[in-house]
């Protein structure tokens, strides 16, 4: 992650630091990545977009390639059109021909299927090619876009082939996408596999999450300031919602989602993420390895399920037909690559207990699901109301506890709930928003969110990516869950129309606790 620094530009004022500016995050060094999958879907929408912006940005060394390995049968030239094609549809700005006229021009294709040794051979070559005509030093990251079956045997290969074995004074590291593992077992043995050819600091698992601004501001929020951290904890704080919903189905990913489900797709990472920067102790350092020991805590503090809790505190939804901004939506048996009778999980939620100092006695709320009313994520804390209510005019009922919305997507900001006077000769609170919006304050530089992954992997910056104790412990709070649902299918699903807020069971889990879930417009 760049340093943190200090930059105050005012409201409507004084843009963002352009990343060009002298105070800027410095230049990555001379490498190559190389990424698996590049045919796929997250090259074409997140990963070229974000490399031609981070050359855009001047950040990306000039001693830089792009090799490319796929199942498809292209040539260079072919692959390099594809691409130009790609980037003309999801660069997230208009392009400059020269800048990515330079960008294709370092890009190469190995075609192959990657468990076939030969194509490690190929690979190699290729690599020292594009080292002699770039420059690159030897140095190599190999993102693995892939299909997660394929993690354990690639870096195996890559092992086997001599391509991720650091001397000379060069790195070599690889990038595994999530999920990392299906299940606690899967990503303890995953992660055996991968430290039998790596160390851990060539390990980087991402989590596009930890990409966002507003994600990586929840650490700035907390621990930038010296009025929120005093009241951070379990006398002030009454519970915290954390809500990620989409409008969205599952597109064109049926047969993977299908073996996933969403507890496992968005759970063990992107929420607890959320999770965990919120709720972390103030780490010793801003250096990977402090922020990590810090988030690791926390994930182990979590309380896990056991089989009766299970029944309680989760919920689980699948979508079936329904409207979603006045257009009919499918329901999800009816998806492209999805069995006609799945038991597939479309909708989580959650209520999760902390055990420590700081939270205990505190509930955590999680929803997140696809087809839902509204496209929203965020993180609401919700503080205790006040001990006294002294205004005989306003039911205490009428006061609303002090709220603390961080908007993660698609507002951008974060907004403070608080009573107010309503003007008038009565004596009645009535409840104000403050707003800070971050488009108004330090305007929009349109981005994918995986630029600052890519930046951070090539200068080998692991604040941002998963150690692999962070992964277990994520995965130790799911697993029961999964234990128990796998051994009590679903016997009512679909239980959610597309564009609702998901099965009504959702809400008993919260209403129970004479609390309600945050109304968000629909
Ligand atoms: C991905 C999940 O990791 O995150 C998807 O696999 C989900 O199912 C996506 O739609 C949500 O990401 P974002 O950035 O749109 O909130």
């Amino acid at each position: 992650m760049p340093p943190i620094e200090q930059a105050a530009p005012a409201p409507g004022q004084a843009q963002a630091p352009s990343p060009a500016a002298a105070d800027s995050p410095r230049q990555t060094g001379p490498c190559v990545m190389v990424i698996f999958g590049a045919t796929g879907d997250l090259t074409a929408r997140k990963l070229m977009p974000a490399l031609y912006n981070l050359a855009k940005s001047n950040l990306l060394s000039r001693e830089f390639a792009i090799v490319g390995v796929g199942r498809n049968d292209y040539t260079t030239d072919q692959f390099r059109e594809v691409i130009s094609q790609k980037l003309q549809s999801f660069a997230t700005s208009a392009l400059d021909n020269d800048l990515r006229d330079w960008l294709l021009r370092r890009i190469y294709y190995v075609g192959g299927m990657f468990d076939d040794p030969a194509m490690y051979t190929r690979l190699a070559t290729a690599l020292t090619e594009a080292d002699k005509t770039h420059n690159t030093h030897g140095n190599y990251f190999f993102y693995l876009a892939t299909s997660p079956v394929f993690f354990g045997d690639i870096t195996d290969r890559l092992g086997a082939a001599e391509l991720v074995c650091e001397k000379d004074g060069h790195w070599r590291r690889i990038i595994y996408e999530k999920p990392f593992g299906s299940d606690l077992e899967s990503a303890k043995a995953l992660n055996r596999q991968v430290r039998k050819v790596l160390t851990e600091n060539q390990i980087f698992r991402i989590d596009h999450y930890l990409g966002k601004e507003t994600v990586q501001n929840i650490l700035v929020f907390r621990f930038g300031n010296g009025i929120f951290e005093p009241i951070w904890n379990r006398r002030y704080i009454d519970h915290i919602q954390i809500m990620v919903t989409e409008t969205v189905g599952v597109e064109q990913r049926g047969g993977y989602f299908d073996m996933a489900g969403t507890l496992r797709d968005m759970v063990p990472n992107h929420l607890l993420q959320l999770l965990s920067l919120t709720t972390m102790e103030p780490p010793i350092s801003f250096s990977s390895d402090a922020v990590h020991d810090e988030q690791s805590k926390i994930l182990h503090a979590i309380q896990p399920l056991g089989g009766e809790d299970v029944l309680h505190n989760a919920v689980r939804g699948q979508y079936g037909e329904g409207t979603i901004s006045g257009e009919h939506a499918p329901g999800y048996r009816a998806e492209q690559g999805v069995p006609a009778d799945s038991r597939t999980e479309t909708f989580v939620a959650l209520k999760l207990m902390i055990d420590n100092w700081r939270w205990a006695g505190v509930p955590f709320y999680i929803r997140t699901g696809k087809r839902l009313a509204a496209r929203h994520t965020e993180i609401a804390i919700q503080f205790k109301r006040a001990p006294l209510v002294l205004f005989r005019d306003t039911p205490v009922s009428d006061l609303k506890p002090n709220e603390l919305i961080m908007n993660i997507a698609p507002d951008e900001g974060i907004s403070l709930t608080f009573g107010a006077k309503v003007p008038g000769a009565q004596m009645r609170v009535g409840s104000v928003q403050m707003d800070f919006n971050y488009t108004d304050y330090f305007g929009s530089s349109p981005s994918t969110g995986y630029e600052v992954l890519l930046y951070d992997a090539v200068m080998g910056d692991q604040t941002l990516f998963q150690r692999a104790d962070m992964v277990e412990a994520g995965w130790s709070v799911v697993s029961p869950i999964l234990d128990v649902w796998k051994a009590l299918p679903p016997r009512m699903f679909p239980n959610y129309a597309s564009g609702s807020w998901g099965p009504k069971e959702a809400d008993e889990i919260i209403t129970r606790d004479d609390r309600a879930w945050r109304r968000i417009k629909g």
